[in-house]
């Protein structure tokens, strides 16, 4: 899956990297846990690496891959009691710390939560971070699976939560082993269902699309703006979707406006909103003046961290979307696109932007896309129903004195 995300120039990377993956595939973790009765309790096998987005003191943010935990220790690993569920508890590298717990529930028994800790204050792993000490991310898993029967994914899971996106494959586990003997009965999780090889991770079902959900959820509607010393200089209201084309696969990002933090600046004949989070790098909207008396947007320049932790960048200064006079904002509530490159446009939902002459930090009157054109479509059928009215009353009233003027006549 991360295979097509990574690479910017199309082809390139992309045989090394997974050659590379090959190796990494080699540092599996591996726990066979036995009780008092030195019988097979709770057996796991699998891989796992995570990548972590931080913001710098400088106010910027980086990405590390933490992978390789070849010198993991499973120091309060358990196999459970009537008290507490199975757990498994893996230290490794500086300071990580991975916990999963199970519980039974009748038939079936569950992956119930992972927890992963980090050292944010190691500064060898987090250089200039700004944050400090032990952060501890949970994910509810609540994964079901029938007693008695080992759990296998050899496919890429990825379970992404807050500023952590932890990777698993490989993954064989069974809690609850019954009179010490690791069962034969393999439950499969839904992607090695359908996948017909039992081969781990291959380039092909890595790049495979289905192993991409493509949100097509609308994104959340941001309101962002800018302030000079007179106010605020900029306003924009907007949903944004990101969509990432690389080697023929679209990637779709929604823009969380919780979490994306906004600036800029404005100047008489160009204006600049800049969008940072933990996955947008930067995200620039250049707008600009054009013929004294309209602004469009003129550029996009953006650099996003893609999963792998490289850094995608496009920018074009060649734009013409978004095109009002100046004085009035410019809108559009249906989905819209703004195609930076072949590789990389912005879908936009209920859009409202304006770059210049904004009073009393309001929106001045808009200028509505053509594509929201049903909306004045009904004051057209209005007034076309109006003025056909009026035509009939002007007929009507003409043959009325046609008639009058007939009458005098046979006087
Ligand atoms: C982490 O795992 C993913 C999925 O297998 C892989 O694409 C990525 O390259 C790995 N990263 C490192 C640094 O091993
Ligand atoms: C991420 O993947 C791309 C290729 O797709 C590669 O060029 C880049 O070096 C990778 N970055 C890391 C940190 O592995
Ligand atoms: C784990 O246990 C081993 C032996 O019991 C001990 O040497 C080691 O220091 C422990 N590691 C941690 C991280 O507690
Ligand atoms: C699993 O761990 C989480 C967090 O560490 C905890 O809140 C939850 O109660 C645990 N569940 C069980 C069954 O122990
Ligand atoms: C986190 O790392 C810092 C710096 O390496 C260290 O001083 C501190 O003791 C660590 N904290 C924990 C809880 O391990
Ligand atoms: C475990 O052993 C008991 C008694 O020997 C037997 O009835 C049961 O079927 C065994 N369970 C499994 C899963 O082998
Ligand atoms: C993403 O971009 C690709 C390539 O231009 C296009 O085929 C696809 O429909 C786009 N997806 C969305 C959701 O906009
Ligand atoms: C953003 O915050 C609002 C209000 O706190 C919340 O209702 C919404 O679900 C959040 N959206 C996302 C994508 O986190
Ligand atoms: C995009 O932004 C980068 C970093 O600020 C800058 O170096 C580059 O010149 C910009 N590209 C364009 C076309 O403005």
């Amino acid at each position: 899956m991360v295979c097509f995300r990574l690479s910017p120039v199309p082809g390139s990377g992309l045989v090394l990297l997974c050659l590379v993956l090959g190796a990494v595939s080699s540092y599996a973790l591996e726990l066979n846990l036995t009780d008092s009765e030195k019988a097979t309790c709770l057996y796991a096998k699998w891989q796992m690496n995570f990548t972590i987005h931080y913001q710098t003191t400088s106010k910027h943010y980086k990405t590390v891959t933490i992978s390789d935990p070849s010198t993991a220790t499973y120091n309060g690993s358990k196999c459970g009691d009537d008290q507490n569920g199975p757990q498994i508890v893996v230290q490794f590298g500086s300071g990580f710390s991975w916990i999963v717990n199970f519980t039974k529930e009748g038939s079936m028994y569950l992956i119930d939560g992972i927890s992963f800790s980090y050292n944010i204050s190691d500064n060898a792993t987090f250089p200039d971070a700004k944050d400090k000490g032990v952060l501890t991310i949970y994910e509810p898993v609540q994964f079901r699976i029938p007693l008695n029967n080992i759990f296998r994914c050899n496919s890429l899971s990825t379970l992404e939560k807050g500023d952590v996106t932890q990777y698993y494959w490989d993954v064989h586990v069974q809690a609850f082993v019954q009179n010490g003997t690791v069962s034969t009965k393999e439950f499969l999780c839904e992607k090695d269902q359908t996948s017909t090889t039992v081969v781990p991770i291959t380039p092909t079902t890595m790049s495979s699309p289905t192993t991409t959900p493509i949100p097509r959820e609308k994104p959340e509607v941001g309101s962002y703006s800018v302030n000079n010393s007179n106010g605020t200089c900029l306003l924009a209201t907007m949903g944004l979707q990101l969509n990432i084309t690389h080697d023929k696969v679209a990637t779709v990002i929604n823009v969380n406006p919780n979490t994306t933090d906004f600036s800029g600046n404005c100047h008489p004949q160009v204006a600049l909103l800049r969008l940072n989070s933990s996955n947008i790098k930067f995200l620039d909207f250049v707008f600009a003046v054009k013929n004294e008396n309209r602004f469009y947007l003129k550029e996009v320049n953006v650099s996003l961290y893609l999963l792998n932790g490289s850094v995608f960048s496009i920018a074009n200064n060649n734009l013409s979307y978004w095109d009002a006079p100046l004085g009035s904002s410019y809108m559009c509530n249906k989905e819209q696109t703004v195609s930076v490159s072949g590789a990389f446009q912005i879908n936009t939902f209920d859009l409202r932007v304006q770059p210049f002459n904004v009073m009393e930090g309001k929106y001045s009157t808009a200028q509505e896309c053509s594509l929201d054109d049903d909306t004045i479509l009904i004051p057209i059928i209005v007034g076309a129903g109006l003025s056909g009215l009026i035509i009939v009353i002007v007929i009507a009233y003409l043959i009325g004195r046609r008639k009058s003027y007939a009458g005098y006549q046979t006087l």
